[in-house]
C-alpha cells in the first residue's frame, strides 16, 4: 500500500473515460488496455449500460437478497437473462457483491453440503499456486501467491495448493493437483478451485487438463469450482470458458465483466445437482450467507444490459477476431526482442513474459498505453487500437532494453 501510494501523483489520477480510453488529471488520454481492473469490458461509455442504471435508479434503487424474503423482481429477471448463455447444467444463480466473496461463498457452500450430508471430515479445499481468487480471508486463502498469506495470515484454514500444469512439467503434462489430492486422501477434499486461464501469468489450462480434473472430482465426490471472475462474460470469446471447453463444473463464479465494472456484482452459479442437494435439506439446516449489497438492483440492471450487448453487438465475434490478430502481431513483434521469453493467452487475455515486467508496464504507460502485468484488453477494441498497442509494446520493449544496457 505504501509503495503504491508513493506512485500516485496529482496528475495521474483518472478523471474521465470514453470508449477504451481514459483521461488523467494531467489532461493526458491513455489507451486502457487493462480494462480498468480487467472488468471494464465494454469501454467507459456504453450507452445501454448507462441507460439501464439510470432507469433502475428511478424505479427501485435498492432491495436485498438476504433478509426478510423480499428480493427484487429484477434479480429473477437478471438470472433468467443470463442463464441461457451458461453451460446448461448450471441453472441457479446466487448474486454476490464481488469476486472474492463469490469464491468464498462457493467454498463455504461446498463444505456446508459435505457436512450436511454426513461427511464433516471433507473440509479441505485445493487451489493452484499462482491462482488468484481475491485478497481477503476466504478468497485470499485460495490465492496461490505467498505474500497474500504472509502479510496477515493465517487466512481461512484447511486450504492447500498444488503447482499448476505450467509449473513443474510444462503445459498439458501430468497433473500435480490430482496427484497431491490422491496422496492427501480425496475423501477429505471438499472442493477444488481453479481459473481456466490463470490470470496472474496468462497460462491457459488445456481442455485435457481440465476435463481430467473434472473427472477426478466426479469420481471422488469433490466439488469442482471454476472461477470465471476474469474469464467469464466474453473475455475468451464466449460467455464462459467452461462453456467453450464443454466443462461441467459443480459451481462457477462470475464477477468483473458481469456489469462491465459499472457497478459491483458477482455471482455463484450452481449445477442443478448442487442446488437440489441444498434444497433437499430440512428447514433447520439451511446455508445462510450474504451481504447487504448482494444483487444490488443498479448492478443487476447493468448486468442485463451487458448480456444484451454481448448477444446483440457482435462483441464475442470481435474478441475472437481481435484476439487472433493480437496473438499474431504480438508473436511477430516480440521476435525482435530477445528479453521476451513467451507470449501466451487466449481471447483478449494475453501475457508477455519478460524479466522486467514493471519497467515494461511503465514504458508502455510512457507510450500512452495502460497495461497491468498481464493485459486484459477491452472486448470492444478495434483493429487500429490493437495495432496501437502492439506498436507501443514494440517501442516499450526497445525502451526497456536501452534502459537496461
Ligand atoms: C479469477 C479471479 N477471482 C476472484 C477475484 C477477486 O475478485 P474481486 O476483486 O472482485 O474480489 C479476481 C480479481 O482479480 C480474479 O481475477
Amino acid at each position: 500500500m505504501g509503495a503504491y501510494l508513493k506512485t500516485v501523483s496529482p496528475e495521474t489520477m483518472l478523471a474521465e473515460g470514453r470508449g477504451v480510453r481514459v483521461r488523467d488529471t494531467g489532461g493526458r488520454w491513455l489507451l486502457d488496455a487493462r480494462s480498468g481492473l480487467w472488468n471494464v469490458t465494454l469501454g467507459y461509455d456504453h450507452p445501454g449500460i448507462k441507460e439501464a442504471i439510470r432507469r433502475q435508479l428511478d424505479t427501485l434503487p435498492y432491495a436485498n437478497l438476504i433478509g426478510y424474503g423480499r428480493p427484487s423482481a429484477l434479480s429473477m429477471e437478471a438470472a433468467e437473462a443470463l442463464l441461457p448463455h451458461l453451460p446448461s447444467h448450471l441453472n441457479k444463480i446466487r448474486y454476490c457483491s464481488n469476486g472474492s466473496q463469490a469464491v468464498e461463498t462457493a467454498v463455504l457452500l461446498s463444505r456446508f453440503l459435505h457436512r450436511a450430508q454426513g461427511a464433516p471430515e471433507r473440509n479441505t479445499v485445493f487451489g493452484m499456486w499462482r491462482g488468484f481468487h481475491g485478497l481477503g480471508a476466504g478468497g485470499g486463502a485460495l490465492t496461490g501467491i505467498p505474500y497474500v498469506h504472509h502479510q496477515a495470515g493465517p487466512l481461512l484454514p484447511d486450504v492447500m495448493h498444488a503447482p499448476g500444469p505450467f509449473e513443474a512439467h510444462g503445459d498439458g503434462q501430468a497433473s500435480d493437483l490430482e496427484r497431491l489430492m490422491t496422496d492427501f486422501g480425496p475423501e477429505r477434499v471438499s472442493a477444488v478451485v481453479v481459473e481456466p486461464v490463470v490470470g496472474e501469468g496468462g497460462h491457459v489450462l488445456t481442455r485435457e487438463y481440465l476435463t481430467s480434473l473434472a473427472q477426478f472430482c466426479r469420481t471422488h465426490g469433490i466439488h469442482l469450482i471454476v472461477d470465471e471472475v476474469t474469464t467469464g462474460m466474453g473475455r475468451t470469446g464466449a460467455f464462459t470458458r467452461s462453456g467453450q471447453l464443454d466443462l461441467r463444473p459443480d459451481m462457477l463464479t462470475l464477477g468483473k465483466g458481469l456489469t462491465s465494472g459499472y457497478a459491483p456484482l458477482s455471482a455463484v452459479v450452481l449445477s442443478d445437482e448442487v442446488y437440489q442437494a441444498v434444497r433437499g435439506l430440512p428447514y433447520d439446516q439451511q446455508f445462510f450467507i450474504g451481504s447487504t449489497n448482494d444483487g444490488h438492483p443498479l448492478s443487476l440492471a447493468a448486468s442485463m444490459a451487458v448480456v444484451e450487448a454481448l448477444t446483440t453487438e457482435g462483441i464475442l465475434e470481435n474478441v475472437r477476431a481481435r484476439g487472433a490478430e493480437l496473438e499474431r502481431r504480438l508473436t511477430s513483434v516480440v521476435k525482435r526482442h530477445p528479453q521476451v521469453t513467451s507470449v501466451r493467452g487466449t481471447g483478449l487475455m494475453y501475457a508477455i513474459e519478460s524479466d522486467e515486467p514493471d519497467l515494461l508496464r511503465l514504458a508502455m504507460e510512457a507510450r500512452g498505453v495502460l497495461v497491468s502485468t498481464l493485459a486484459k484488453w477491452p472486448l470492444v477494441i478495434s483493429s487500429d487500437e490493437i495495432e496501437e498497442i502492439v506498436v507501443a509494446v514494440d517501442q516499450a520493449l526497445g525502451d526497456v532494453a536501452e534502459f537496461a544496457s
